[in-house]
């Protein structure tokens, strides 16, 4: 019913992913591919194109008019898929998470204080930390049997006066780990104990494997809501992230109103229109793609797990169980983790995310997006066992 297999040629379209690649990479090689950013090389849902394209017809594209049809989508969405009650009012839509969380920061925080990560972490919860003059508390994240945990005994340890807020990702980019609720709850412990404000960013919580749930963090801890800030869209779920939308969502008035004072001094309380036609429409109209699309992303995770570790010996990829970003760990092989980050880039001509991007413990890891139809992805694979068939 839906093709996940055609190739769309996204070069020359303005698609960050691939016509930013030679300049960020310096791989300029005309056939290179690209594996980085997290946005899938997939057409969105019919639904999500059939609404822009009924906008376009229109030809007029003035000032968006917020009805709230965008928030009661959203709500209807996450009691659907997650049994996650979300009560219009509670939500502010903001330009993307990432603006969203440094608006937070103004709203609640002060220059200098401390935002708790756990690394390695997505890149830019550390970027828009330290461009808002805030400072970074890493919470180092362990590895046990193949996932990820948090070491909070260590964390308690380092807390200082100055910490103020956590930025938490559930489920975690890296290493597509789910947390269980008693894992989300105390966390939720230590930030009530310790009065911090929790932010719950759960915008890859739609992309989920072998039939496992995500626990929303409001659902595990709701003695805590009024600390928690949870972070939701539908751009991951719907490959939509030139739509620049998320919503923020507070069941705290208090709160809330400090994030919407900084929304509208920013400017930000009108909204682009495209961007909410496309992002109600996936809601509305996009759960059939995201059944259709969730068994081919998992068979893609599995092919591409089962050929990077034979193709490269001693390569080790963490089960993920949620999101499409490979994270793969070359410490133990015989070439050592930079020579064959080398090899990728050079030999195979394949553009992925450098696992020290995502800060301490990501050294010698590399992050691969394999959200991508199979032909790309077996031209990458064979690309790949080619550059090491002199290693193995
Ligand atoms: C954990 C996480 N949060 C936020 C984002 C980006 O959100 P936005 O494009 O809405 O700023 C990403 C994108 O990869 C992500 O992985």
């Amino acid at each position: 019913m839906f093709d996940f297999n055609s190739v769309v040629n996204r070069r020359g379209t303005h698609a960050s992913k691939w016509d930013m690649m030679a300049k960020l990479s310096g791989i300029t090689a005309p056939d290179a591919i690209a594996m980085w950013v997290a946005d899938m090389d997939f057409k969105a849902p019919p639904g999500v194109t059939e609404a822009l394209e009924a906008e376009i017809k229109r030809g007029i594209h003035g000032y968006y008019a917020d009805t709230g049809s965008w928030a009661e989508a959203l709500a209807a969405w996450f009691q659907r898929r997650h049994k996650f009650q979300i009560d219009p009012a509670w939500v502010s839509a903001t330009p993307g998470i990432v603006s969203g969380l440094g608006l937070i920061l103004q709203a609640v925080t002060e220059p200098g204080d401390e935002v708790v990560v756990f690394p390695p972490a997505y890149h830019a919860f550390r970027k828009i930390i330290l461009a808002n003059d805030r400072k970074i508390l890493d919470a180092q994240l362990v590895e046990q049997q193949g996932r990820y945990v948090m070491d909070l005994a260590a964390l308690r340890a380092k807390l200082t006066p100055r910490t103020r807020i956590v930025f938490f990702c559930s489920p975690h980019n890296p290493g597509g780990t789910l947390w269980s609720a008693d894992e989300i709850r105390e966390l939720a412990a230590l930030c009530a104990e310790r009065d911090l404000i929790l932010v719950s960013d759960e915008i890859h919580c739609d992309l989920l494997f072998d039939g496992r749930a995500h626990v929303p963090t409001l659902t595990a801890a709701p003695d805590i809501a009024d600390r928690l800030i949870t972070c939701v869209a539908a751009t991951k779920t719907f490959n939509l992230a030139g739509a620049h939308v998320g919503a923020s969502v507070t069941t705290n008035p208090v709160l809330k109103k400090k994030l919407d004072a900084r929304i509208a001094a920013s400017g930000l309380g009108s909204y682009n229109g495209f961007g909410m036609l496309a992002t109600e429409a996936g809601w509305r109209t996009g759960e059939a793609w995201l059944d259709a699309l969730l068994p081919y992303l998992q068979a893609n995770r599995d092919e591409f797990d089962r050929r990077i570790q034979s193709a490269v010996p001693g390569a080790r990829s963490m089960k993920l169980e949620a999101t499409y970003l490979a994270w793969v760990d070359f410490s133990a092989t015989r070439l050592g983790s930079e020579a064959v980050a080398a090899r990728i880039k050079d030999r195979a001509r394949i553009f992925v995310s450098p696992g020290e991007q995502f800060g301490p413990g990501g050294k010698t890891w590399l992050r691969f997006n394999f959200a991508t139809p199979r032909p790309i992805l077996d031209e990458a694979l064979a690309r790949i066992e080619d550059a090491f068939r002199d290693a193995r």
